[in-house]
Order: C-alpha cells, then sequence, then structure tokens
C-alpha cells in the first residue's frame, strides 16, 4: 500500500518520501485503516516493524483536525526520539511539545501544544491536574504498552488509560508492544482493533555466544574473531562489517567498567579521522557539564575510544550526545542498562544481553523476563539502518547454549498482568483518586477501579474488598476525611499525593517525626525503613558494625524482619556518612 494512496495531506506523503518511506510495511496497512478512522487500536506486531508511523499518522489525522494527541513512552531516550520524529511535522502547523523527569519543554503553557511526548510518570501528573486539556485530548498513544505488567511503574500507566477513557471516552487510543502474548485482552479491555502479525522488515538472527562461536536459533554455528576478551571480539568481529554493536549489562557500575575496557580495543580499530572527530565530541561533552562530575570524566575517556556507557544516572545532555553520536555512526558500541532496552531505533547491528539475572532488593538475583530479553533483541536490525540484525545472548558455560535458546528465543514472552492489586499500588492509586478530586465517594471509586485493567483481569467482589481495605487505613492514618459518604484528602493525603509516594511511607516518616528525637541518624533510618526507599544489600561483614551502630543509636530491635531492619539501619548509615562527607 502506497504512502500517496492514503489520502493524506500531501504535505506529509511529502515529508515522509523525504524520509524514505513510500510503501506501508505490511502490518502497517492493515493497521492504518482504523488508525485514520479514530479506532482503538492495539498493534502488537514485531520489533522494528513501524508500529511509530502507524501511531503518528493517527496523530497526524487527528491533529490536522483540531484534535489534541499525547504520545506516552516508558523510557527518557524514546521519549527523546518520538519528540524528533514528531517534530518532522512541524512544517504542517502543529506544535510538539516533550515532558520528562527533569526536563520539560512545557508546563504552564501545556494548552499551546497539539503533541505531547510525555514518560508515563510525566503523562500522569500531566493529566493530575488539568481535566480540560484532558477532555480535549483526542489521541493517546501508549507505546510499549507491556509497561503495564511492570511491579513498579506499570500501575500508574494503566490508571492514566483507565482514567483518560472514563473522562473522554472518545479519544482514541492506540497501545503498541512487540512483545505481548496477551494482546487479544487488552485489545478486549480497552474496547480496540486488534492487528497482529509475525512480520519484520529486517532479519532478526537470534544466537547465544559460547567461547568464541555464536550457536545460532536456526542452527547455524559462526565462529567470531576474539582474541582474548570474548565481548571485545563480538564488538570488533560486528565492526569489520561496518555495524556497530549495543550491549545490555545489570548495573550501572558494570557500564562503566566494561565501556573502558572496550573503548581500548575498539580504539586500536578506528581511523585518524574518527579519533579526531571522538576527541572533540568528548571535550564538547566534558566542557557542557553544568557542573564537572567524575562521571563525566570517565564518559569522556570512553567516547574517545568509540565507546560510551549509558544509564539512568547520565544527564540528558550526556544521555543526547551518545545517542546522537552512536546514530552517526561515530561511535560504535555503548553498553547500557535497560535505559535503551525497549523501543529505540537506533544502528546496532549486534545486540549482546550480557546479564540475563539482575539484582532484586526483595528477592536477590533473579532472571530478567523474557519479554524484556526479546525487547532487548528487538533493538539489533532496524530498516534505517542495517540490513539485519543479530541478538546474542552470552553463556557462561556450553551447557547453558541449549537451555537459553529454549527460554528466551523458542518460548513466547510472559502474558501481562496488572499489576494494580499490590497493596502499595493500591494505597497511592486510591488516595490520588481522592486527591485529585476525580473520586468523591467509595461508589466512584469502585466504578473507577472496574474500569482498570486488574478488573479487567480479576474478580470485581474481591478488589471492591482490596478498596475497602485501603480506605481504612486512608481513614486511620488521615489522608482521607469522609462526610456524609464524601471523601476528602487532608492536607496530609494531599501532599502525599503530589509527592507520589507510598501512603505507608509517608506514615512512618509523620510517625518519626512525632517521636521526640532530633539525632539525624534515626530520621534518616526511618526515611530508609520506608518502602519507597530501596535498601543497601546486607553483606556478611556488615552484622557487626550495623549492630553496634544500632547500640549505639539506642533503636529497638524488632522482633520480625530483623535482617531488614540491619539493611536499613545500614542505609541510613551511609547516608550519614555521604552527609558529613566522611571518606570510604
Ligand atoms: N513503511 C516504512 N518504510 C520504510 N521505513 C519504515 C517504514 N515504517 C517505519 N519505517 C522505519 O522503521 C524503523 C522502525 O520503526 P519503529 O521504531 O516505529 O518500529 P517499532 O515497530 O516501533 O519497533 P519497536 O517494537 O522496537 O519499538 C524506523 O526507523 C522507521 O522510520
Ligand atoms: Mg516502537
Amino acid at each position: 500500500m502506497r504512502v500517496a494512496e492514503l489520502g493524506l495531506d500531501p504535505r506529509i506523503v511529502e515529508i515522509l518520501k523525504a524520509q524514505g518511506i513510500e510503501e506501508l510495511y505490511p502490518p502497517q496497512a492493515d493497521a492504518i485503516g482504523p488508525a485514520l478512522l479514530g479506532e482503538n487500536l492495539v498493534l502488537a506486531i514485531p520489533t522494528a516493524s513501524g508500529k511509530s508511523l502507524v501511531a503518528y499518522l493517527a496523530i497526524l489525522a487527528s491533529v490536522l483536525r483540531g484534535g489534541k494527541a499525547l504520545y506516552i513512552v516508558p523510557l527518557r531516550a524514546l521519549a527523546t526520539e518520538k519528540y524528533d520524529q514528531l517534530r518532522a511535522f512541524e512544517p504542517l502547523g502543529i506544535k510538539v511539545g516533550i515532558s520528562m523527569g527533569d526536563y520539560d519543554s512545557v508546563d504552564p503553557s501545556l494548552e499551546k501544544f497539539d503533541v505531547m511526548v510525555a514518560t508515563s510518570e510525566r503523562a500522569d501528573s500531566l493529566l493530575r491536574h488539568r481535566t480540560n486539556w484532558l477532555q480535549r485530548l483526542s489521541v493517546v498513544v501508549a507505546d510499549e504498552v507491556h509497561l503495564i505488567n511492570d511491579a513498579d511503574r506499570g500501575p500508574t500507566l494503566e490508571v492514566t488509560l483507565a482514567k483518560l477513557r472514563q473522562v473522554n471516552p472518545k479519544a482514541q487510543v492506540l497501545a503498541l508492544s512487540a512483545t505481548i502474548q496477551n494482546s487479544n485482552q487488552l485489545a478486549e479491555w480497552l474496547e480496540a482493533e486488534h492487528v497482529t502479525s509475525d512480520w519484520r522488515p529486517v532479519p532478526l538472527k537470534q544466537g547465544v555466544y559460547f567461547d568464541g562461536l555464536v550457536h545460532f536459533v536456526d542452527g547455524a554455528v559462526q565462529p567470531v574473531d576474539v582474541e582474548e576478551d570474548d565481548l571485545s571480539g563480538l564488538v570488533t568481529d560486528i565492526m569489520a562489517t561496518g555495524g556497530q554493536a549495543l550491549i545490555f549489562v545489570n548495573t550501572r557500575r558494570s557500564t562503566e567498567a566494561l565501556a573502558r575496557s572496550l573503548s581500548r580495543d575498539v580504539r586500536q580499530k578506528l581511523v585518524e579521522k574518527d579519533v579526531d572527530h571522538l576527541a572533540k565530541v568528548s571535550e564538547a561533552l566534558v566542557r557542557g557539564q553544568e557542573e564537572a562530575t567524575s562521571m563525566g570524566a570517565r564518559l569522556g575517556r570512553c567516547i574517545e575510544g568509540g565507546v560510551a556507557f549509558h544509564h539512568a544516572g547520565l544527564t540528558n545532555d550526556q544521555r543526547g550526545r551518545v545517542e546522537k553520536e552512536f546514530r552517526k555512526g561515530r561511535l560504535r558500541c555503548i553498553v547500557a542498562t535497560p535505559t535503551l532496552a525497549m523501543g529505540v531505533d537506533l544502528p546496532a547491528r549486534r545486540v549482546v544481553i550480557r546479564d540475563l539475572n539482575r539484582f532484586d532488593v526483595n528477592y536477590g538475583l533473579t532472571p530478567i523476563p523474557v519479554l524484556e530479553v526479546k525487547q532487548m533483541c528487538g533493538r539489533a536490525g532496524r530498516p534505517r539502518y542495517d540490513p539485519y540484525g543479530e541478538a546474542i545472548l552470552f553463556a557462561k558455560e556450553l551447557d547453558d547454549v541449549d537451555e537459553l535458546m529454549e527460554e528466551y528465543f523458542r518460548s513466547p514472552p510472559e502474558a501481562i498482568e496488572s499489576k494494580l492489586g499490590s497493596e502499595p499500588a493500591l494505597r497511592m492509586h486510591v488516595l490520588a483518586n481522592v486527591a485529585t478530586g476525580h473520586a468523591g465517594s467509595e461508589e466512584e471509586l469502585f466504578a473507577f477501579f472496574n474500569r482498570t485493567f486488574f478488573a479487567f483481569q480479576g474478580d470485581v467482589d474481591s478488589i471492591r474488598g482490596k478498596i475497602v481495605e485501603v480506605l481504612t487505613f486512608l481513614e486511620k492514618e488521615e489522608f482521607i476525611n469522609r462526610h456524609d459518604g464524601f471523601l476528602k484528602a487532608t492536607f496530609f493525603g494531599k501532599r502525599t499525593s503530589d509527592l507520589y509516594i507510598d501512603p505507608l511511607s509517608a506514615v512512618k516518616m509523620r510517625d518519626a517525626l512525632r517521636k521526640s528525637r532530633d539525632d539525624p541518624i534515626f530520621h534518616l533510618w526511618s526515611i530508609c525503613a520506608t518502602p519507597d526507599m530501596p535498601k543497601l544489600y546486607l553483606r556478611r561483614g556488615d552484622y557487626a558494625w550495623v549492630e553496634q551502630k544500632i547500640e549505639e543509636a539506642e533503636f529497638t530491635f524488632p522482633i520480625e524482619d530483623y535482617d531488614f531492619f540491619l539493611a536499613e539501619v545500614k542505609t541510613a548509615a551511609l547516608l550519614d556518612d555521604w552527609i558529613a562527607e566522611r571518606t570510604e
């Protein structure tokens, strides 16, 4: 199907033509009808198959008729990518804005934008206090909608979508994802057209690396020219084909350590012109820092060798520069945490997933979900950049090869499940509904929660029960008052809701403040004892000194959760040392 035959504004056709897009991909052709007609759509088609274009065209059609659009993404890198791509359409007279974390092109003047790109948390906060804007929205895109499955971030996205559909049922919802097994359920929930396909524009070869060989799913075995180091061999080997590499590891510290060691080897393979350019990039990055940091300096040094690290601690300026230089092909390799795992369109001919486990505060080292691994794999082989892609898992032993192949490549991803039923999520969202004035009575709360994916997947009676329990807690702890059946948030309730913290955290901090203690370690501990605070891991060698600290501070030992308590105190002690600028 030709773009020119879709009946679009001719300027759109021209802009796309200039980007080399004249023909729709087959799954795009399946989806474009409902998209342009303003119907809800769940588009569950493979990575790199062009889901965004379908969403852009739906947005443009609607905005040119006077509508407003919100494009929700999970990651900052993705927000900037979508913002840049949508801005290509500004010659049509539309205005695009972006809102993510510490960088905001909006706020007071939200009204003047026709399209807003926002990370899911920002989208929620944009909609909380701006009912007018919410009512004017004509299209909402939930990109990487499998985020609903994420225990921390999923409930906010789910609640945003449910709220939108309640306040503004006419708005079109487009939900996009490559990795949902139960997309039919999502489509039913959203009362949406459902388009699925297996078609990918660029072949993605998937394999497992062990000891100099990549074992591909199709049975092929390919040697990799590694000298001493496996990972640096995987990188320089793909560079020899003119490609670039993206490596996923599980901690920020690992991104930096690996980028540093790879940059030494990659540098040997660079021509002089590249080295000169990278030196300038590095210098500009270091000079451009608002505040000189040692991390900035480390990043600069890696970049000189053609490699960068990418994690949530980078400033937006650093992140933007790294992504840009990688897109231009000057940086040959990025080592990232999951900050680049979803949706981003990068020239990564080879993706390597080194770590398949990640540290979880509650469970220790846990395997990364299949869904996430598939997302990371999908960063390889993007049509704009590469004729093929390779996604390679890293096996530690030969025996792991088959197992990894089975688990990650031959099995479907996990079904997505609402996480709104977890206690912290329910506490936060019940309170938010009351504090923002969205629900003014118990019945209105039930009515709202009945519209969530959580209710769709679960049993409505048990949800009522849970909401009643949460309300009882919120009333008892003075977040909410009830008069004649009307619910109203107190000042404490509003403040807690605005801070996006678990009400239980607020209770713990409030109770600590009411105690007649003014020693900093006590209050630091009370912060560290909240569910919102990530705690340090307790090592065997920590017990003695932490227990001593507890005695000195005259804390009462709890009977249960002794290890948790110690971890809280250890975390508080670290903060205390940091504040006092004590050295390690
Ligand atoms: N019809 C087309 N012809 C040529 N290129 C296209 C077409 N549609 C999309 N593309 C290009 O394909 C690339 C991938 O598109 P996009 O990022 O939308 O994929 P996606 O389906 O969202 O993948 P993911 O699941 O990884 O997010 C982009 O560079 C886009 O410009
Ligand atoms: Mg996408």
